[in-house]
């Protein structure tokens, strides 16, 4: 088969990685891809929203599957344009139709979706620029953290928790009335604050039968204990070690489950990735967010993980066929460490000359924002590389990493320390 890959993160290379090993894919093309995806498969300078550029790359190279890395392109419909053009409707898309990826691009759909389908969720309310009075007045009658999420699209930065009433008050005038981030904050959900871990679940779908994927746990800020900004993700472990057997039973029967039949109820068409975002209270997995793809860097070590033929999985998955596949999933941890551009998540940046990273052998280097400058690897984004390792357990795995990570050199180079120190 060739197949088409979309997007060019540290997510993409991990899914190429895992796509060429299998006998099913002849050629894989990436648009646009990385430096890491450049030395294994051809990179086609094409922006993943970009359809009809897709289209003729697809019609040109025979492409006989597209697997979509990023959600902008599903919440711009990829898998609708492909359905409805004549020339196009028999190539697979891996991803949610549009209707399915508004679960990730509008807030208050996921909330409707999982209030109808007795899912568990924080209690919530929307509200508009017409109704931010009655949105004040709702924040006066819940106890604090306010949480506040932007309805659409905000890059990862759409939700904000506020301790003080006041405060929450005047954010909610800006995102609405203020148009803090623009379109995207046009509505705002106000939710309750749960107090509890948080963990994710990958669920791959072929919208009728479900796997659900190894657990893994990302670092989301750019500082060591937690603290400091927001990032896409710092680093990632799999397995996550206190999800046991009755945690994950609770998960599947009360929302992995409800799900995938609220697809089918709601008739909504979706063969792709979920993933679902929980905060654990008290042992009660209630969920904060679904998206409509993989996570990034959860990728990372999901994805190296699974012993099962990914192209295998992604054909069953399109002939609505994953029922008849088992999936294999390797008994050992994987652990990766995010290198990132000094400065980020702010500004930072950009045509760092990257060494050592090629000498490395008992990890696995996954590029995220690198590309080639003649001869050189170059660093071109704030998430720069992931080095994944193995272990028998996720202390043995880090080690490795942050062993090979000493061999790895880019000016004002930055990672965190201490990934995994909160579960040992
Ligand atoms: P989301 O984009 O919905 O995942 O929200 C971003 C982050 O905000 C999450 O990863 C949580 O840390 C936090 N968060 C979102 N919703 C809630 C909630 N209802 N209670 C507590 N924290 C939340
Ligand atoms: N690592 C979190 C995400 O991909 O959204």
């Amino acid at each position: 088969m060739t197949i088409l890959l979309l997007g060019s993160g540290g997510r993409e290379h991990a899914f190429a990685w895992k796509m060429i090993q299998s006998p099913l894919c002849d050629t894989l093309y990436v648009a646009p891809g990385n430096a890491g995806t450049a030395s294994i498969a051809t990179n086609v300078a094409i922006s993943p929203t970009d359809f009809d550029a897709i289209k003729s790359l697809v019609l040109d190279k025979k492409i006989d599957m597209v697997v979509v890395g990023p959600e902008d392109p599903l919440v711009k419909g990829v898998f609708d344009f492909f359905k409805n053009d004549d020339q196009l409707a028999h190539i697979p898309v891996i991803g949610p139709s549009k209707i399915g990826a508004q679960l990730e691009g509008s807030k208050e759909f996921a909330k409707e979706f999982l209030v109808k389908h007795n899912i568990p969720t924080a209690a919530y309310d929307s509200f508009t620029a017409e109704t931010v009075e009655e949105g004040c007045a709702f924040l006066s009658t819940l106890k604090p953290p306010f949480v506040l999420k932007a309805d659409g699209l905000a890059a990862g930065k759409g939700v904000l928790i506020i301790q003080d009433l006041a405060e929450a008050q005047e954010e909610l005038r800006n995102m609405l009335v203020g148009q803090k981030f623009g379109a995207a904050s046009s509505k705002v959900v106000i939710e309750e604050f749960l107090d509890g871990i948080e963990l994710s679940c990958f669920v791959l779908t072929d919208g009728k039968s479900y796997k659900i994927l190894p657990t893994a746990k990302d670092y989301k800020r750019i500082g060591e204990g937690d603290t400091g900004l927001n990032t896409g993700g710092m680093g990632a472990v799999s397995p996550v070690p206190y999800v046991d057997a009755v945690l994950m039973e609770k998960i599947e029967t009360r929302i992995v489950k409800p799900t995938i039949e609220g697809f089918q109820k709601d008739g909504i068409e979706y063969k792709g990735f979920v993933f679902i975002g929980l905060i654990n209270v008290n042992n009660e997995p209630i969920v904060i967010e679904y998206n409509v793809r993989m996570g990034d860097p959860e990728t990372e070590v999901v994805i190296p993980r699974l012993k099962t033929d990914l192209v295998e999985l992604f054909l069953a998955v399109s002939n609505e066929k994953l029922d008849q596949i088992s999936l294999e999933v390797d008994e050992r941890s994987a652990t990766t460490v995010m290198l990132v551009s000094g400065g980020y998540p702010e500004d930072f940046e950009k045509g760092k000359v990257m060494t050592g990273f090629d000498t490395i052998t008992d990890s696995i280097v996954f590029h995220a924002g690198t590309k080639l400058e003649g001869n050189d690897v170059v660093t071109n984004g704030g998430r720069v590389m992931a080095i994944t390792s193995y272990g028998a357990t996720f202390p043995e795995a880090l080690a490795k990493s942050y062993k090979n990570i000493e061999k790895i050199h880019f000016d004002k180079m930055n990672f965190r320390k201490d990934i995994g120190n909160d579960l040992l």
